[in-house]
């Protein structure tokens, strides 16, 4: 390692920028160590005036553990199917309207699968004249204030997970094949987890993928998912970025929601390269 990085806080709720560590180089064992260790308190954790290909990329990701491949094929790197073009500019070089409104409402990333995700990464390559920010939530702090009926009521229950699935109604515009369908059944995931690294109970809801709770009325659990999402993503507990490019940022699929602020005008390009990281260890634990 030369010299010691260091930690600078974006946001109030989330958001640490880490200062000093060129992610396009080989990263030592002493680096890594650092950036965990980083990670594991700030679940959004931004290196910024970094410039890495998608190759790059996946190099530094294979140190948390195995990219994977999204489930949407048309956004895949041709050469790198694990790395995906979070983008709005269609392949004839057009703004894609339809992208603009992508994820833009709140989410974890996957939670439709058996497996979750341990974590994600943007890399920003073209970032929108103003605005275009993306949104992230604490669902450690969000569960830690949570109401105290809310919370009898969901920790050591299991939340019904589907693919586009929820009260977000997020991709209302998308109609999931059968084909599709019959690849993602209903998975099931603890409501509160204990973090498999920090062991912090972590408020698990998701309103674009989940529907509800084993053993509450299908209303009202997707009511509930919708009011506890709505409670976890009040300003306190949120944090907004805005893209600079260069940016590397790294986020706790676990830990945090997130969401497309979808401000941006609405002509301007946008190109990131994403990937998602799964650990070797599963399933999650329920915090109680
Ligand atoms: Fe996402």
């Amino acid at each position: 390692m030369n010299g010691t990085p260091e930690l600078r806080p974006l946001g109030n709720a989330l958001g640490m920028e880490a200062i000093g560590i060129d992610l396009s180089k080989p990263i030592d064992d002493a680096t890594f160590r650092w950036i965990d260790e980083a990670f594991a308190a700030n679940p959004v954790l931004v290196f910024r005036n970094q410039n890495l290909d998608a190759a790059q990329l996946l190099t530094f990701a294979q140190h948390f553990g195995a990219p994977q491949e999204h489930i949407l094929k048309k956004y895949r790197h041709p050469d790198h199917p694990t790395v995906s073009y979070i983008s709005n500019v269609a392949p004839d070089g057009s703004i894609d309207l339809v992208a603009n409104e992508r994820a833009t409402a709140w989410h974890a990333d996957e939670t439709y699968n058996e497996k979750l995700p341990r974590l994600a990464m943007l890399h920003a390559k073209e970032v929108t004249s103003e605005k275009g920010g993306t949104m992230f939530a604490d669902m450690r702090a969000a569960y830690a204030a949570l109401p105290e009926a809310w919370k009898a009521k969901i920790t050591g229950r299991t939340g019904t997970h589907r693919w586009l699935a929820g009260p977000a109604r997020s991709w209302a515009f998308y109609r999931v094949t059968q084909e599709e369908a019959m690849a993602n059944p209903e998975r099931y995931h603890p409501a509160v987890l204990r973090h498999p690294v920090t062991s912090q109970p972590v408020l698990f809801v998701n309103p674009s993928h989940q529907t509800g709770f084993i053993g509450i009325d299908l209303e009202e659990g997707e009511r509930l998912v919708a009011e506890i999402s709505d409670f976890a993503t009040q300003d306190r507990f949120t944090y907004y970025h805005r893209w600079q490019v260069g940016d590397l940022l790294i986020w706790d699929e676990l830990a945090t929601m997130h969401k497309g602020a979808g401000d941006a005008p609405p002509l301007d390009r946008r190109i990131m390269l994403r990937t998602i990281i799964h650990p070797e260890t599963q399933p999650l634990a329920y915090a109680a």
